[in-house]
């Protein structure tokens, strides 16, 4: 038996959206209060799978980590670190390497999504991205993985390489991690095409909502985003098929805490002319105290790579004994 402990991370490519918010952070600050260990982590190395600029990857891993901070991740209270300064991560990732087979990596949809028509060209850190994955999360023994939807394949590959090398070496040494994926934030999408998860390296910025938008833009991108003249169900049963509709009931519920079916609840058969700005105005009062403490932290960097070091330590004291106990399983 493993001692219950949470880890996740986020790629520090390029803003923070409300999907990373909603699907990701604010559910890592709820379970910061939980029994279990908790381990947070910007994966600078996941980040450069395909190309980032050098200094605006630096001042990424800033905000980010200025955005964990300012939503309340808690460094006392959980570990908050940079992925490329516990390097054990990349030496775990390569004995997963050598687990994991090739036909599990062909299988991986987000690679086909990412690497698109040209995956000969794609970088093999593209590729061989969900075994770092799971080095990240084995590294500390992780029970719980908190992920969006879209991440719960790379889990799955996680648990087979967990098994397999338990099964090949004859030991119970990696736990088989459990994803944790609930709540309506679980999958926000694009505000121009419902079918599409909103992401920070989509091609349009009114397409997502990013955490240091202010109030006018956040108020613009849903004023413009895609609804339909039907207006608001009288049932959730009504946002089926309607993807663009129940996205956006979908965030008001993760915002405010609440059940879509409370949402429609208390707005059934309203207009969109009505929904849309309590929705912009709910989006600004959650947001607004997250970036502008975003902005007070990201005006000290110093502070922010203190913080980093500090959470790379602790991370490393769990992270080093693993190691060392791995390469002795394995005979190296
Ligand atoms: P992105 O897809 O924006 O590049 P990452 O791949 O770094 O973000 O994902 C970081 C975390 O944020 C993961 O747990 C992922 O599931 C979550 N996440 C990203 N986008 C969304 C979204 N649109 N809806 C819900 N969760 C999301
Ligand atoms: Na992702």
């Amino acid at each position: 038996t493993f001692t219950p402990r949470v880890f996740s991370g986020i790629k520090p490519s390029g803003g923070l959206t409300l999907g990373n918010y909603l699907g990701a952070i604010k559910r890592w600050v709820d379970m910061q209060s939980s029994d279990m260990e908790s381990i947070y982590c910007a994966v600078d190395l996941h980040a450069i799978t395909v190309w980032q600029d050098p200094e605006a990857l630096k001042n990424g891993t800033r905000e980010l980590a200025a955005g964990m901070l300012a939503s309340g991740i808690d460094p006392e209270q959980s570990i908050l670190f940079n992925q490329s300064q516990v390097p054990e991560h990349a030496q775990l990732a390569w004995i997963f390497n050598c687990v994991a087979r090739v036909g599990w990596m062909n299988r991986m949809t987000q690679f086909k999504d990412k690497a698109g028509k040209n995956a000969e060209k794609a970088s093999l850190g593209l590729y061989a991205y969900p075994s770092l994955m799971a080095a990240d999360i084995l590294m500390y023994h992780a029970t719980h993985v908190p992920v969006g939807e879209d991440q719960k394949q790379h889990v799955e590959l996680t648990r087979d390489i967990a098994n397999k090398f338990n099964n090949d070496f004859g030991v119970d040494f990696f736990p088989v991690t459990e994803p944790v994926i609930e709540g309506p934030g679980m999958r926000v999408m694009n505000l121009r095409d419902g079918t599409k998860k909103m992401s920070k390296s989509g091609e349009s910025d009114m397409e997502r909502i990013n955490m240091l938008d202010d109030a006018d833009k956040i108020a613009k991108k849903f004023k413009k985003a895609k609804s339909d003249p039907e207006g608001l169900p009288e049932t959730v049963e009504g946002l089926e098929g309607r993807p663009e509709a129940k996205n956006l009931v979908d965030i008001y519920a993760g915002l405010n805490d609440m059940t879509p079916e409370t949402v429609i609840a208390e707005y059934a058969g309203a207009q969109w002319g009505k929904f849309k700005p309590a929705l912009a105005d709910l989006a600004v009062a959650k947001l607004a105290p997250i970036s502008d403490e975003m902005k007070r932290l990201m005006d000290d960097p110093a502070e922010i790579d203190r913080k980093l070091a500090r959470g790379a330590e602790k991370a490393r004291a769990i992270a080093t004994p693993i190691l060392e106990k791995t390469y002795d399983i394995v005979g190296l």
